[in-house]
């Protein structure tokens, strides 16, 4: 049997394993891969893995990291995404051009024992949060959400400051953002590939339910998002990612980009999404071997030095 190009590092469900088949019936070898204790001379034996739970399962990060130096290339790149949260994505959105919801960054509630306060907090301008001056920035209501959050994880919409202040109260030490609330018209997630490839669905965050419906963009709207999506992709550096937007008056708000393991079951998502995302990750997964492209790894801020860290 050929030597395996593709691993596969992900619990055993239908994703990975369409993607194992998938790629078979391409002529591509691929297996799930195997990962125990590392030694620092092993060689990866992949030339792409797609990662699935790195997220969840510290021990595969450094690996994944290891891998990527050895010219394996990673999907998604655990450089990026386990270095992003949600502020950073909404400051480089904002750079971009795409629209956002007006935003702050809090201070914490409660912190590390190894803070001693007051007075290791003494670079905070506000010890105590002046919420009249926040509130007054975004307005209300407002969503109040972690900056690393997850599947709706402490996500609160407040309608009054006596409310946003109890939530606040009990968000311990969750990193919070206080946002602008966005009264949508209709709510749209989009599967993004390769930074390229965009799939916009009709989505029912009420429900969480995806809609399938081939009509429920008009053609501007549709080619603005899509536009904006690969924008927001291409410099995040995420090979698959969802990107959601809130669309009020006709303007797409950008509300959560940093989904780098969207949720794929096909009961959730539908057959129809599903083969598409199979099918593009494929693509994907060729355009990058028969491209000879690798992952991008803090070896090119040495090796080229108008890049600091
Ligand atoms: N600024 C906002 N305006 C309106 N609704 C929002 C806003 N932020 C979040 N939501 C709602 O809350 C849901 C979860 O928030 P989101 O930012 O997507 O966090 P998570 O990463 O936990 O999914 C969104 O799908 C949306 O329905
Ligand atoms: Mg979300």
């Amino acid at each position: 049997m050929s030597k395996p190009l593709v691993g596969i590092l992900a619990p055993k469900n239908a994703l990975p394993e369409a993607l194992l088949q998938a790629l078979k019936g391409r002529g591509i070898a691929c297996e799930w891969c195997k990962v125990g204790p590392w030694s620092l001379d092993q060689a990866c034996p992949y030339r792409v893995i797609v990662d699935r739970i790195g997220h969840v399962y510290e021990f595969y990060r450094p690996f994944l990291k290891a891998a990527a130096l050895q010219g394996c290339y990673v999907m998604n790149n655990p450089f990026w995404f386990l270095a992003d949260d949600k502020f950073y994505n909404y400051s480089l959105a904002r750079k971009l051009g795409v629209a956002i919801p007006r935003t702050v960054l809090l201070p914490c509630k409660e912190y590390d024992e190894r803070v001693l306060a007051p007075d290791d907090l003494h670079n905070l301008s506000q010890l105590e949060i002046d919420w009249v001056e926040v509130v007054g920035k975004v307005g209300l209501p407002a969503i109040l959400k972690p900056y690393d959050g997850y599947g709706w994880r402490e996500v609160h919409r407040v309608d009054t400051v006596e409310q946003l202040k109890a939530i606040y109260d009990e968000s311990m030490m969750d990193v919070m953002m206080l946002q602008e609330f966005i009264d949508f018209e209709h709510y749209v997630r989009c599967f993004v590939v390769g930074g390229k490839w965009v799939l916009p669905t009709s989505y029912d965050p009420t429900q969480r339910r995806y809609v399938v419906d081939h009509d429920h963009l008009t053609p501007a709207l549709g080619q603005r998002i899509d536009e904006e999506c690969r924008r927001l992709n291409q410099a995040l550096g995420y090979d698959i990612n969802t990107v959601e937007f809130a669309i009020r008056d006709g303007v797409p708000y950008a509300i959560d980009f940093m989904n780098p393991v969207p949720d794929a079951r096909p009961e959730v998502i539908s057959w129809l999404y599903f083969t598409w995302l199979v099918d593009r990750i494929c693509d994907h997964i060729e355009e990058v071997i028969n491209q000879g492209r690798v992952s991008a790894t803090r070896m090119e801020s040495w090796s080229n030095p108008q890049v600091v860290c």
